[in-house]
């Protein structure tokens, strides 16, 4: 079992403490093992030849030619591939269970869907081999362009979020109210680009499948290969220890996985198969497009009357995934009236799926853009007329929020950045080098949820303890939080924890997904933890040899390994001790994590912050520089603020990409994706923000779970996209409401100040 270094002593309870990955050195030095770095006795290379058009159905494939190419093993196409159990098509009572092109068919359903696997030697081989099969199409003309669908209302994930909700007489209010803002809003469509693609090997040994692979829920993981090949559930080990980046799109099994698994099966030895950067954009998921029309009612003074937020998306043609971006309006700003819809058309294109704060961010775009287009048109500051906009509860559920202290998140946010000052009017700024410099704000929040979990925790007789639950450890510090809770729960320093997380053969970590795998693994490990306190203070306290002897169970603490009267801390003894005295060589504590039905159904639960963005643009280039981004998040309970600090950093600067760079093309041609590369899909390096800080406020949340965690993973992205578009817009004075705000967009808009008719492209020359 992987053994992680020790970087840090962090003292009695870790729990807090700003300790270093344990993974760390592991994964600087190259030790640690991504599903990609395996290579099994035998192993064979698996390669996609992938879909050039976007719909229609294959008609010939050189399969000769390419098996004839030295070093190929096997060409798997819909004719010879192995069959399934149950039909990659078929839906199940999982609204998480989505279709797979996994050569059932000769059908295309979108670019880069995979249309047969050629299998070699070497990866040389087997590229050559998907090259030589030079498919012959009939090809439809693609429907990818998103104005030109016809609408429908969409069953938003199976149910998980009704298309449509209201509260109180949105139209009426709109019609009443002094102030008015209709604008719509369009975010494209973006691919998750993890550093580390989709990969796998796999091996079968008879019915028995072991598979190195990314997974963000192994459990679901398994069950889904399961009902696919027809095997029972443990026969499937799936090993994730590391992801290379999750983003959503490794919580689902995802079809070139199956494919890998299948090609092991139809060669009968070991395969490796890995997507090219290019093959992610399609067959494994992306955030699909928006275009929101935000209209907002507010009285004289700045009091918010009506929200009413219509969300349009896009699905594939074969399945229902829908970007659910009106939810957001549900919870962050007080209001009498509020309406959210949704509809969406279908494209020919792969099934979006979840991606970095699905809804949320997209949603979040919309909803502070218009809210800071609300504070100008009421002659407002954009933070007092949040705080005038407060929600002391929850709008839509009229719940009480079960904590937020995005008011200290406000306060302390804007007084590091310094927004005390800014000017009410865009374009009032100019830096020592010409640069028009703006400052713009938004607000996070993200939903604080949790899954089922079990873990089980064996303390053994040297004072040790092994914690398992098949958590997931995608980059964001599983492999250490969680044993800062297991240690803290037992009494045990750090190091006396061997942490087991990563495997589908433990018991099951849920799924490190929608904010809440630190609240679910962790609450189960806790609760195991504590189980095996529990079994510790019995038998002492039962057992007259110990000076324990009936001390009762709340009259003792179980710290640095050991037991004690809580009266008198001298008096105890050992877990060791307390073992080899009953003659036992371990004990075994279990746990469960399920989320709180009564937080749930009482309380509104989510994290929240508020993000500060300064941006600089060039005036006569248009080029838009963030140049400092600060935001400061409550998010209940924070178990190591060093890894929550990089999480909150991380989806900052997705926020700083959301506005300003990530774009997929589609060419409306062909159908297919123009940039499905990272030359031309831009994301954020170091030099696109420079300076970046994240608070982190404090906030006792004693209703959401045991532990007081809430999500931490995907709020950084909601606020800041926003935040940046509207610093922006005061620093030009023109309002792009088209994400991402590229140079040419500025250049081509209106400046909201425009005094005349002025031709488009002087606006940022005036
Ligand atoms: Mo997140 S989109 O639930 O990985």
């Amino acid at each position: 079992m992987l053994k992680p270094l020790f970087l840090d002593d962090a003292g009695p309870s870790s729990v807090g403490q700003p300790v270093a990955r344990r993974e760390a050195v592991l994964k600087v030095t190259g030790e640690a093992r991504y599903a990609a770095d395996h290579h099994p006795e035998g192993m064979l290379y698996a390669v996609i030849a992938a879909s050039s058009i976007a719909r229609g159905r294959v008609t010939r494939l050189d399969v000769a030619n390419a098996s004839a190419h030295p070093g190929v093993i096997g060409v798997m196409t819909p004719e010879n591939a192995p069959k399934f159990a149950r039909h990659p098509d078929l839906k199940d009572s999982n609204p998480f269970t989505f279709r797979l092109d996994v050569l059932q068919d000769e059908n295309v359903r979108y670019a880069n869907q995979p249309v047969a696997v050629v299998i070699g030697e070497t990866l040389e081989a087997a590229t050559e081999g998907a090259y030589l099969l030079a498919p012959r199409y009939e090809s439809d003309v693609a429907r990818v362009q998103f104005d030109a669908g016809e609408p429908f209302t969409p069953n938003v994930i199976g149910g998980l979020y009704p298309p449509n909700e209201s509260k109180g007489d949105v139209e009426t209010a709109l019609s009443s109210a002094a102030v008015r803002i209709n604008a719509t809003y369009r975010t494209p469509a973006q691919y998750h680009n993890a550093m580390e693609p989709h990969a796998i090997v796999a091996q079968w040994n008879g019915d028995e499948l072991t598979i190195d692979t990314p997974s963000q829920a192994l459990g679901l993981g398994r069950a889904r290969i399961a009902g696919l090949f027809g095997l029972d559930v443990k026969s499937v080990l799936i090993r994730s220890p590391y992801l290379g980046g999750g983003f959503g799109n490794k919580a689902l099994i995802s079809g070139p996985q199956i494919l890998g698994i299948m090609a092991a099966r139809f060669t009968g030895r070991p395969v490796k198969l890995v997507l090219r950067r290019e093959q992610t954009f399609g067959p494994v998921g992306h955030r699909a497009p928006t275009s929101q029309t935000l209209r907002l009612g507010a009285q004289a003074d700045g009091t918010l009357t009506a929200i009413a937020h219509h969300s349009r998306t896009a699905s594939s043609t074969f399945d229902d995934f829908f970007e659910p971006s009106g939810t957001l309006s549900h919870s962050l700003y007080a209001t009498e009236t509020i309406s959210t819809t949704h509809d969406a058309v279908r494209l020919d294109i792969g099934t979006p799926l979840f991606m970095r704060a699905p809804g949320k961010a997209p949603g979040s775009f919309a909803l502070e853009c218009a809210i800071d287009e609300m504070a100008r048109a009421c002659d407002m500051d954009p933070l007092d007329f949040r705080l005038k906009n407060y929600a002391e509860i929850e709008p839509m559920s009229g719940k009480p929020f079960s904590s937020k202290a995005l008011r200290e998140c406000y306060a302390q946010g804007a007084q590091r950045f310094g927004w005390t000052g800014r000017p009410r009017a865009p374009r009032q700024m100019i830096d020592a080098s010409g640069l028009l410099v703006g400052w713009g704000m938004g607000t996070a929040t993200f939903p604080a949820k949790m899954f089922l979990a079990e873990a089980r925790v064996v303390l053994r007789e040297d004072g040790n303890a092994t914690v398992a639950c098949g958590a997931h450890d995608m980059g964001q510090g599983a492999w250490t939080v969680l044993a800062q809770i297991a240690a803290d729960s037992l009494g045990l320093d750090l190091e006396q924890v061997e942490l087991q997380i990563g495997r589908s053969d433990l018991p099951d970590g849920g799924m490190a997904g929608g904010s809440a795998g630190t609240a679910t693994a962790g609450t189960a490990i806790h609760h195991a933890g504590k189980d095996v306190v529990a079994q510790l203070i019995d038998m002492a306290t039962n057992d007259e040899r110990s000076p324990l002897f009936r001390a009762g169970n709340a009259g003792v603490i179980a710290r640095n390994g050991r037991l004690s009267r809580s009266d008198d801390e001298g008096r105890g003894e050992t877990y060791s001790v307390i073992l080899a005295r009953a003659g036992r060589t371990n004990i075994e504590g279990k746990g469960n994590a399920a989320p709180d039905a009564v937080a749930q159904g009482n309380y509104a639960t989510h994290s929240h912050g508020a993000v500060f963005a300064e941006v600089k643009v060039d005036p006569e280039l248009g080029q838009i520089r963030v140049s400092r981004l600060v935001g400061a998040f409550a998010a209940g309970r924070i178990i190591n603020p060093r890894l929550a600090r990089s999480q909150y950093l991380g989806g900052m600067i997705w926020g700083v990409s959301f506005a300003l760079q990530e774009h997929a093309i589609m060419d409306p041609r062909t159908g297919r994706p123009m940039n499905a590369n990272l030359a031309e899909y831009h994301v954020p390096v170091n030099a696109d923000v420079p300076s970046l800080e994240a608070i982190i406020v404090d906030e006792d949340d004693p209703y959401v779970n045991a532990l007081g965690i809430k999500g931490i993973g995907e709020i950084g992205i909601t606020g800041s996209a926003g935040a940046v578009a509207n610093a922006v817009w005061h620093a030009t004075g023109i309002r792009v409401r088209q994400a991402p705000i590229t140079l040419d967009k500025l250049l081509w808009s209106q400046p909201s100040h425009a005094r005349d008719g002025s031709s488009p492209s002087r606006a940022l020359f005036d």
